[in-house]
């Protein structure tokens, strides 16, 4: 599974956001991802507060700082904390596949509760996507979310994943989605000389 390659970009820019590593500076923001209840609501809850602030207070930001494709989407311009996403690979010991072997891409996103509803998770999505397809070879790209999670779905819908099925996890349906990863190509290709 290590072997499997993975983005190695550690910096990306779009129109409002930076996609970069971790910093301190982040973790009320990483801390507020983990207990709100709006955020959480198809995530299994919100976690207690005490236990999110001991947890970070102990090991700071190594759970998501420099891990390749984890990246916490900042304004642009002032590099305020929004959400993370992160394009990793899921483990073939949970369910939801595409392949045999398992182990495939997969695309997941959280940005905190006032900054839904402006586009900003898909202008990051977008992003990550079109420079993974630049750099991997063709291969499946998975969402996997709950199917009450109408937000996620949507989005997931918006950038091109197709469903391909449901199971029950966490008490829960989820619905797998997919996407080819270079379909996200042509997206990123820059417009030629005129
Ligand atoms: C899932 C989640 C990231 C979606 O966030 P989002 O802001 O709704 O997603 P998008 O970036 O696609 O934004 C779409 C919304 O922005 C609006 N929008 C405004 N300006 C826009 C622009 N320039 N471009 C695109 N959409 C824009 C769209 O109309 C749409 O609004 P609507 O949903 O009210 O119709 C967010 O709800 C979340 O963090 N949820 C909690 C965590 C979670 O459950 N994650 C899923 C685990 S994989």
């Amino acid at each position: 599974m290590n072997a499997l390659p993975m983005l190695s970009a550690t910096e990306i820019s779009t129109d409002r956001l930076r996609l970069r590593r971790a910093q301190d500076a982040d973790i009320d923001g990483l801390i507020e991802l983990q207990t709100d209840p709006q955020v959480r609501a198809h995530l299994g809850g919100p976690r207690p507060r005490s236990a999110v602030e001991q947890y970070f207070g102990a090991n700071g930001i190594s759970a998501v700082a420099g891990k390749p494709g984890t990246y916490v989407i900042a304004d642009k311009d002032t590099d305020r904390f929004i959400g993370t996403l992160v394009l990793d690979r899921r483990s073939a010991d949970l369910p939801g596949h595409v392949t045999e072997e398992g182990g495939e891409l997969e695309l997941s996103y959280l940005l905190r509760r006032g900054s839904w509803g402006a586009g900003l998770a898909a202008e990051a999505a977008t992003a990550v996507l079109c420079a993974a397809a630049d750099e991997l070879p063709d291969q499946p790209v998975l969402v996997v979310t709950q199917t009450a999670n109408e937000r996620s779905l949507k989005l997931a819908t918006r950038l091109g994943f197709r469903h391909v099925g449901t199971f029950e996890a966490y008490e829960a349906e989820q619905t797998l989605a997919v996407a080819r990863l270079h379909s996200f190509r042509t997206r990123s290709a820059p417009s030629g000389p005129r």
